[in-house]
């Protein structure tokens, strides 16, 4: 069975807590929570508060998406929010391996995103220093975009290698994930897949989770 993590971007935030509820009752494993800076991508999204109260309203792990520059300035920070896990962008570390054991060190998971332009051989020599990989499907920013295809060719790529070297790292999947499509992602070997306005855009975003963890 896949891995659920909505995305709570595409919840309503004057609704929080009700989305909180929602999410805990229901069959998602994790959190997803997207941090941009405005910087790194062209949007701003929110930040350590919002991470600290929703901690305060789960006990579901919380995977902290860092779409920012120079995440190693906020690390401490994430982690005292409550974060489990916290993925940095490869495009946005010169010192990738540092900020990896700086995550590790803070006593998370740590994980690395690829945009959609970058090659999985970016992450040849730090795949076993890692607990997961983040495959982005769409360019990193915003909710709501179409997925792109070729992402598929990336995840079935980045499978085979894992197998080889690293085969518990975890792949996760971010952007356009529809029920039409996860078959399509987890079959290429993911096993996390993110969803937000596939899961927030329905009548019953409790039921759509179901609906995403008999996906096979
Ligand atoms: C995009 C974010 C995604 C986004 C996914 O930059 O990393 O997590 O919230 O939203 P959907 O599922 O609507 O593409
Ligand atoms: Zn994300």
């Amino acid at each position: 069975m896949p891995i659920i993590a909505p995305s709570i971007l595409a919840a309503n935030f004057l609704q929080l807590q009700q989305t909180c509820a929602m999410l805990n009752e229901s069959k998602a494993d994790w959190f997803h929570l997207d941090i941009m800076d405005g910087r790194f991508v062209p949007n701003i999204s929110f930040g350590i508060p919002v991470v600290n109260a929703i901690k305060k309203a789960t006990s579901k792990i919380l995977d902290v998406h860092l779409m920012i520059v120079e995440p190693e300035k906020y690390i401490d920070d994430f982690k005292k929010a409550g974060a489990d896990s916290i993925t940095v962008h490869v495009e946005a570390c010169p010192h990738l391996h540092r900020n990896i054991q700086q995550i590790k060190d803070a006593g998370l998971k740590a994980g690395v995103a690829l945009n959609p332009h970058t090659p999985i051989c970016m992450l040849e020599n730090i795949l076993s220093d890692i607990d997961m990989v983040l495959i982005m499907s769409v360019n990193p920013g915003f909710g709501g975009q179409s997925f792109i295809p070729n992402s598929l060719h990336k995840i079935k790529e980045l499978r085979k290698l894992l197998n080889k070297v690293a085969p518990e790292v975890l792949i996760e999947v971010d952007g356009g994930i529809t029920l039409k499509n996860a078959a399509a992602v987890i079959q290429s070997g993911a096993n996390v897949l993110v969803a937000g306005s596939a899961i927030f855009n329905t009548q019953h975003p409790d039921a759509t989770i179901e609906q995403f963890k008999m996906v096979v």
